[in-house]
């Protein structure tokens, strides 16, 4: 039997049960070329409260559909030579238990490398290229230069920060609890760590910038974009990576203010999609997992478990909820 939530309606606000519906199917018969994957962990990303409510990048999810979603899982039943019995693949397995896929999109984990599963899961995968691209390509560190980096205790921005580190920034970190700004500053070595619902933490940041801001990469957009457009430099760079402040609201926030400031800062702002990047991404997962193996590069998986539940467990990355990468558990990994 498949578990497998369908999209019933398309949300508003944070995601409710109700959008979804839960249905358990039988498993069809496997054709040749297919095979059977047990899901292990199932990616919770931001980018899925979108596909549920609107074409983006990619369509969205039609109504009826099983929710997409990144998935890692074993493979239990295969009639396709290059994906044996045992073997742990990556793909879009989307919000079910089960999958039968004939491999297209899905990739083998290789995971007796000695590094831990999940971590290809995050830094180790597309969380790790999102990071690794986006600092590297569009935000270019210099050494010396002062990176401010939103969402910094999430699974794009504990990585990103991490990076900068390595490359020789000063790091600022900007997170919604003081936990995580505890985490930012005494395990991930990240300089200053600013919690953004303090009252003064404008102020503060002003103090963490001294110099002002040469790259700021951007995982929430609205209001804090906005904050750290008050202190760009002169050819300052802004890799715009995603905008989760506004993706699971009713209605369009009220804008940002002060984006004339690239003008005069002669400053650049950038969007870009992982998906750009994965055709590449050989070389910098290989980067990334030196750095992981070293401990220069530190992470925290947050692991849910309760697949009935998993609608609300996604909320979670709105509600700040989560530290590092979120995924929810479905089956036992292998040992
Ligand atoms: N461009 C790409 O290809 C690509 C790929 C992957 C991810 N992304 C984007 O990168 C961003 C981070 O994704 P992730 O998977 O790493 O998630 P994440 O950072 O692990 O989780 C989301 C975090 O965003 C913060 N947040 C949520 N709502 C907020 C709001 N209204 N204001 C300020 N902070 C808010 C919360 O942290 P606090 O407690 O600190 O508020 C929350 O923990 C998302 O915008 C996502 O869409 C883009």
């Amino acid at each position: 039997m498949n578990k497998q939530w369908l999209l019933a309606e398309r949300p508003s606000g944070l995601f409710t049960k109700e959008n979804f519906e839960l249905k358990q199917v039988i498993m069809p018969q496997l054709e040749d070329e297919q095979f059977l994957v047990k899901v292990i962990y199932l990616s919770i990303d931001p980018t899925q409260r979108m596909w549920a409510q609107m074409d983006t990048y990619l369509p969205a999810v039609a109504k009826g559909e099983v929710m997409r979603s990144l998935g890692m899982g074993v493979v239990v039943r295969s009639r396709n030579p290059a994906f044996k019995e045992g073997d742990v693949v990556q793909g879009m397995t989307g919000w079910q238990t089960h999958t039968v896929t004939d491999g297209r999109g899905f990739s083998l984990v290789p995971w007796k490398s000695g590094l831990p599963l999940d971590s290809y899961m995050g830094p180790l995968g597309m969380t790790g290229i999102t990071a690794y691209f986006g600092l590297m390509d569009i935000g270019k560190p210099e050494k010396g230069e002062t990176l401010l980096v939103s969402a910094a205790a999430g699974a794009v921005g504990s990585i990103v920060c991490q990076i900068g580190k390595i490359k020789g920034m000063r790091v600022v970190g900007l997170a919604g609890t003081d936990d995580k700004c505890k985490w930012l500053a005494d395990e991930l070595d990240v300089d200053e760590a600013i919690n953004y619902r303090d009252a003064n933490a404008y102020k503060k940041l002003q103090e963490a910038c001294p110099k002002g801001v040469d790259v700021f990469f951007d995982n929430v957009g609205g209001k804090m974009l906005d904050m750290a457009l008050g202190l760009i430099n002169v050819g300052a760079r802004i890799p715009l990576c995603g905008y989760i402040s506004e993706y699971a609201s009713s209605k369009p926030g009220p804008g940002v203010h002060n984006l004339a400031a690239l003008i005069s800062k002669r400053a650049r702002i950038e969007g870009f999609l992982v998906l750009d990047y994965v055709h590449q991404s050989r070389d910098a997962l290989g980067e990334l997992g030196k750095w992981v193996m070293d401990g220069r590069i530190k992470y925290r998986m947050d692991i849910a478990e309760g697949f009935d539940e998993l609608p609300l467990i996604a909320n979670k990355l709105f509600t700040g909820e989560n530290t590092g990468k979120l995924l929810l558990k479905v089956s036992e990994p292998p040992e």
